[in-house]
């Protein structure tokens, strides 16, 4: 039998550099698929390495319906990621066009509704949901990837070496908030790859891509574990909302952005990013083991000086 085609959207990025990898790498799933990995610029080098790995890398742009259609003739399944609605829908209609079989959409809640209109700024959020409710509507044979807290947030930005040289840790949540950590470029296809071999199984359900809920405690915990002498002197600081929308406008960010991502972490603890859902079934899909906290630090270069 000839190997189906799936379509990777974002190859170079996080997400889909992870799932094209999970799925070359693996005996099972390389037997069965053959990888079609999209990027907007084939020569570029991180293009030319999905090549060297196997995939069939072809152009196209997201903005572009018809490059869509053409990058999805033929595919069996699509692994779709984008934040705007626009695009999100000329994924959805083309998958459609293209009679796909199994879209794999990278989702996240609609904030706005989880939280009574509590939460109404987290728009990331909200466009990636909208476009998950478009795809329900079309009625695509579709399954949802909502990826949780990505690790590669907080080494160097929450964490690092401030001003006078010491090490501090700062998050704008209490020290007890569940955060569903993921190490999005490695394990993203782990759970991708699940989807697309156990496509009955999960068709019209979401799953929560996390190695688990851990604690700001937790990941101080792990920091002082692995780097004990740079750890030693540290203690969690809960930053305060306005200090925290403060430390953002000094990047230059503007305010709407800001109390977007003060609204996102409040989302963690105030409702929960998954709003309370568990990571049982999800994880129990996955069948390599997923990357721990302490694993991701280990040896991260924002922490050689930790040394
Ligand atoms: N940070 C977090 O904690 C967190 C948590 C959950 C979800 N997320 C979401 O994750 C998403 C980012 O995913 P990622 O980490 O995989 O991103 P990434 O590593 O920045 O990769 C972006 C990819 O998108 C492709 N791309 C961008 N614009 C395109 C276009 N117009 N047409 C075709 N391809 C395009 C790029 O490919 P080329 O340049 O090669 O074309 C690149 O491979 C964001 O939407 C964010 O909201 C983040």
């Amino acid at each position: 039998m000839s190997k189906r085609i799936l379509t990777i959207l974002g190859a170079t990025g996080k997400q889909g550099g992870s799932v094209v990898n999970s799925i070359l790498g693996d005996a099972a799933a390389s037997s069965k698929f053959s990888v079609r990995a999209v990027t907007r610029d084939v020569t570029k080098d991180s293009a030319k390495a999905l090549a060297a790995k196997g995939a069939e890398v072809v152009s196209a742009d997201l903005d572009d319906k018809n490059s869509l259609r053409e990058a999805f003739k033929g595919a069996h399944g699509v692994f779709g990621r984008r934040q705007a609605v626009c695009p999100g829908k000329n994924i959805a209609d083309a998958c459609k066009e293209e009679n796909g079989q199994h879209l794999v959409w990278s989702s996240l809640l609609n904030v706005n509704k989880l939280t009574n209109g509590v939460l109404s700024q987290v728009h990331h959020f909200d466009s990636k949901a909208a476009v998950e409710e478009y795809i329900r509507e079309l009625s695509i044979p579709a399954s949802f990837f909502l990826p949780g807290f990505y690790m590669s947030n907080i080494p160097g930005q929450n964490l690092r070496v401030g001003p006078d040289g010491k090490w501090q840790f700062a998050m704008p949540m209490p020290e007890d908030a569940p955060i569903p950590l993921f190490a999005a470029e490695r394990d993203t296809g782990k759970f991708v790859k699940a989807m697309f071999l156990k496509r009955e199984e999960v068709l019209g359900k979401r799953v929560y891509g996390a190695t688990g809920y851990i604690t700001p405690l937790e990941i101080l915990d792990a920091f002082k574990k692995v780097y004990p002498a740079a750890g030693k002197d540290v203690a969690f600081q809960r930053l305060p909302n306005e200090a925290f929308k403060g430390i953002l406008a000094s990047m230059g960010l503007p305010e709407p952005i800001q109390e977007e991502m003060l609204q996102n972490m409040r989302l963690v603890y105030e409702f929960g990013y998954y709003g309370g859902e568990k990571l049982d079934w999800s994880k129990s899909l996955v069948d390599e083991p997923l990357t721990t906290w302490e694993e991701y630090i280990k040896g991260h270069p924002a922490f050689a000086a930790a040394q």
